[in-house]
């Protein structure tokens, strides 16, 4: 590994919010290494090609890679545990004792080991503290919104939520012309860097005495055509749902709900023509998709500068935790 980001996920792990995890486990899902070496019969990677760890991978042959619509491979977490490799082993010890794997990818490591479905080659050129955000948080925020909801130029957009991943999504709404992007947050210092990328209007809900989906709606004259809750709260999804345009507005949830929780919501919202879609990895078929959106980076499609709020050495992963747990940062990039 080169450069890894943290992410809101590995600390949801933390916090024990998502299920499933093996312990002791070596997080990290965000990240860009150089290959060192390659198993039997792999081909297509070399030792000395730059790639990306796949939080989601593409096999390529299952139901789901198969069908054009979706980039849910039936390998990913959600229907295989990757605490362990596909056949089942560890490749970590840690003091003699095996750790786990987390999403085949585990950055937060000089060394990794991942399965072929779950790495992509990347263009030799790209600086890698930036190609990292290409293994979550960047294809994630603006793949929901171009791939997930297809924003039209011209539309209204609500954006939950201005870390990465939100920010990500601005930046997604911007490029597909929207012509209003309205950015949520309850933190305001995250609106300078929103309005950077292209948000129209910063609005807390902090400071507003009644619920924000109305707020938005009394706004935007009814509700707005597309809204994506980048949080992982699901009070903040039914709102986000809520403040879109009956008979036309559509809802993305990006955010990762803690495990087993549960929504109630009028079904009202959804017979009067609202829909509702979820969108994991913003729906990019990752192995082929990946390297197609660094070269897009690489011809100056986006700028993500200010995506990448600190940068520091991996020894101090610690403080980078502390930067997002107390809301002083967007993407912070740890460097081998
Ligand atoms: N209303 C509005 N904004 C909120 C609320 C709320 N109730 N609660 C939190 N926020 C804001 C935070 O202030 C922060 O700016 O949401 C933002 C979340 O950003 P990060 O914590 O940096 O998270 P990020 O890495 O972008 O991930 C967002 O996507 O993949 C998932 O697990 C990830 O659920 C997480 C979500
Ligand atoms: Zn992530
Ligand atoms: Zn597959």
């Amino acid at each position: 590994m080169v450069a890894t980001g943290i992410c809101r996920t590995d600390d949801h792990v933390l916090k024990g919010a998502l299920k499933g995890i093996d312990f002791p486990v070596i997080l990290g899902h965000e990240g860009a290494g150089i290959i060192e070496s390659v198993g039997e019969g792999v081909t297509g990677l070399k030792p000395g090609d730059k790639v990306i760890p796949l939080c989601i991978p593409q096999c390529g042959k299952c139901s789901s890679c198969l069908n054009p619509n979706t980039n849910c491979c039936l390998k990913t977490h959600l229907s295989e545990s990757q605490n362990v490799m596909p056949d089942k082993t560890s490749r970590f010890l840690c003091k003699g004792k095996a750790a786990y794997h987390f999403l085949w990818t585990s950055t937060f490591s000089e060394y990794t080991v991942v399965p072929v479905d779950a790495v992509a080659k990347i263009d030799d050129r790209v600086p890698m503290d930036k190609a990292c955000l290409f293994g979550c948080g960047f294809p994630t925020g603006y793949g929901a919104v171009v791939n997930t909801a297809k924003v039209e130029p011209g539309s209204t957009c609500a954006v939950f939520g201005l870390g990465g991943i939100g920010l990500s999504a601005v930046i997604g709404c911007k490029s597909a012309g929207a012509a209003i992007i309205i950015a949520v947050d309850i933190n305001s210092a995250k609106f300078d860097i929103a309005k950077v990328f292209g948000a129209t209007e910063c609005i807390n809900p902090l400071d507003y005495s009644k619920p924000i989906q109305e707020v938005i709606t009394e706004m935007t004259n009814g509700g707005v055509h597309y809204s994506f809750e980048c949080i992982g709260n699901t009070d903040t999804m039914k709102a986000a749902l809520e403040c879109c345009h009956m008979g036309y507005g559509t809802s993305v949830i990006i955010g990762e709900a803690p495990s087993a929780a549960q929504i109630s919501f009028d079904p009202i919202l959804l017979f009067t023509g609202r829909t509702w879609k979820g969108s994991i990895f913003g729906g990019w078929k990752s192995k082929e998709s990946v390297p197609r959106l660094v070269d897009e980076f690489m011809a100056n499609k986006f700028n993500l500068d200010g995506l990448v709020s600190h940068t520091l050495p991996f020894d101090q992963i610690n403080e980078g935790f502390e930067l997002l747990r107390s809301g002083n940062s967007i993407r912070t990039i740890l460097m081998f």
